[in-house]
């Protein structure tokens, strides 16, 4: 079978046109901005550059190979120049492939921090203000999860002798939710304007009640009749976002343990600062610090109870980290720009992985690479979007919220209607699965 076509950045049908030609600018303005606000010496010298990528967007510039230098900082790089060009063209900023061009982008940016002569820059995070100022702005759906949380614990404490599988299975689909929704929040796509409204439509219970139906393929069931009959209990979460969405992740993972469905969770972080908003190992303990610090969180820590809240979530999980019940670790494959259809030939890695119950992947760009961000119809089976990975052993459950064209796994005449609705909403219909209101959960067992 021939395979579709991926997504160009000239598609004027597809997010890829003005993520281009907008958000990419964006994105790098506001880091130049942080750049210089950081004021380490040679400063100048990394803006100049970024300033110069924005114009080479614009000139419709190519994409060039990575340097033997740039190899020597960055060894993933190689594998960067052996993807570029594949089809045999030219590949040009305004033109090149949309998944393969924005990986480039941020392996481009971290390098240009590395490669500085004053060492300062080097584990330097361009994206950790606006990390922080989003999370900030997120206290509201902080608590109210915190909450949820606490709660869950106090109910499970006292069922803990016989509680009902069904509500075992009810709870699972409920963490499972919010782990999806938080993937609702996501930097690179608001580009840096964020508003408190902004992050409020798009975080707490009564949101995720009012969005059931927009999920439009769910194969949850399928995957819990998986897990639940697995010896494997451990679980991994390939992590998306930091601040909002990890801590929704975390929730999820304190559940497995607490109600013994798992037995460790495996939290795969980014080895760079990824899609601005991407997780780091140090992300995962800045967020622990972050729900303890009463000056960070000061109005929620001005409340007893909101306090105690936010303090149990960080202390359960630091308690599992410290038991290696969790364990938080990162492979370069993640900020490769490959697709994951060869996920199960990855030595080491493919092993690992399968040792797990269940691979979950969380948001977007995984998403893209799982289905390889080709243009597939998008009545298309799941496992057939996911090529080899979906005989490759490993159980994988995808959660995403639409940020990107590619959607597979839908019904016959439901992509239509939804074009229609979102129409009906002022918008252009076709632009309906990089909107963020929609979703689809989506399961291969591996086999
Ligand atoms: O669609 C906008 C975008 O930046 C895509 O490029 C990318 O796939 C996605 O957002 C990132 O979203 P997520 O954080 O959910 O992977
Ligand atoms: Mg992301």
């Amino acid at each position: 079978m021939s395979l579709p076509l991926p997504y160009y950045n000239d598609d004027v049908h597809s997010f890829a046109y003005t993520t281009v030609r907008t958000r990419w600018p964006l994105i790098m303005n506001r880091a130049i901005k942080d750049i210089g606000d950081a004021g380490f010496d040679g400063s100048d010298i990394i803006i100049a550059k970024f300033e110069q990528l924005i114009a080479d967007f614009k000139l419709d510039k190519q994409l060039l190979p990575f340097t033997e230098a740039e190899i020597e900082i960055h060894s993933p790089c190689a594998r960067y120049n052996n993807l570029l060009g594949n089809d045999g063209k030219k590949w040009l900023w305004l033109t090149a492939p949309w998944l393969y061009s924005e990986c480039y982008l941020y392996v481009w940016m971290h390098l240009r921090f590395k490669e500085s002569s004053n060492s300062k820059w080097h584990a330097y995070d361009v994206f950790a203000n606006l990390k922080d100022s989003t999370f900030l702005q997120s206290l509201l759906g902080v608590m109210e999860l915190c909450l949820r949380y606490t709660a869950l614990t106090d109910e499970l404490k006292a069922h803990a002798e016989s509680v009902d599988p069904k509500v075992i299975e009810a709870l699972f689909v409920e963490f499972i939710d919010i782990s999806l929704w938080g993937n609702a929040t996501d930097l690179s796509l608001l580009a840096g304007k964020v508003s408190l409204d902004d992050i409020k439509a798009l975080q707490g219970a009564e949101v995720r009640r009012k969005n059931q139906d927009k999920i439009l393929a769910n194969d949850i069931s399928e995957a819990w009749s998986h897990f639940r009959a697995q010896k494997l209990r451990r679980v991994d979460i390939v992590l998306d976002n930091s601040g909002f969405e990890f801590l929704a992740d975390l929730i999820l993972a304190l559940f497995l343990l607490d109600a013994n469905l798992a037995s460790s969770v495996h939290f795969h972080c980014k080895e760079l600062p990824w899609f601005v908003s991407d997780t780091m190992i140090k992300d995962v303990d800045l967020l622990l610090d972050q729900l303890e610090d009463r000056e960070f969180y000061a109005d929620a820590h001005a409340s007893p109870q909101a306090s105690a809240n936010l303090a149990a979530v960080a202390r359960r999980a630091r308690h599992y980290f410290q038991e290696g019940k969790f364990v938080a670790v990162t492979h370069p494959f993640w900020t490769f720009a490959d697709n994951y259809w060869l996920l199960g030939e990855q030595g080491q890695l493919s092993s690992d992985l399968r040792q797990s119950g269940l691979v979950i992947f969380k948001g977007d760009l995984n998403y893209r690479k799982l289905t390889g961000d080709l243009q597939w119809e998008k009545t298309t089976p799941f496992k057939t979007a996911i090529q080899q990975l979906a005989s490759s052993s490993i159980p994988v459950l995808s959660l995403r919220t639409c940020k990107a064209d590619v959607v597979v796994g839908l019904k016959p005449g439901v992509a239509e209607l939804v074009a229609k609705e979102y129409e009906a909403q002022g918008n252009e219909g076709e632009f309906w699965a990089s909107s963020g209101k929609w979703a689809v959960v989506s399961f291969s067992s591996g086999q």
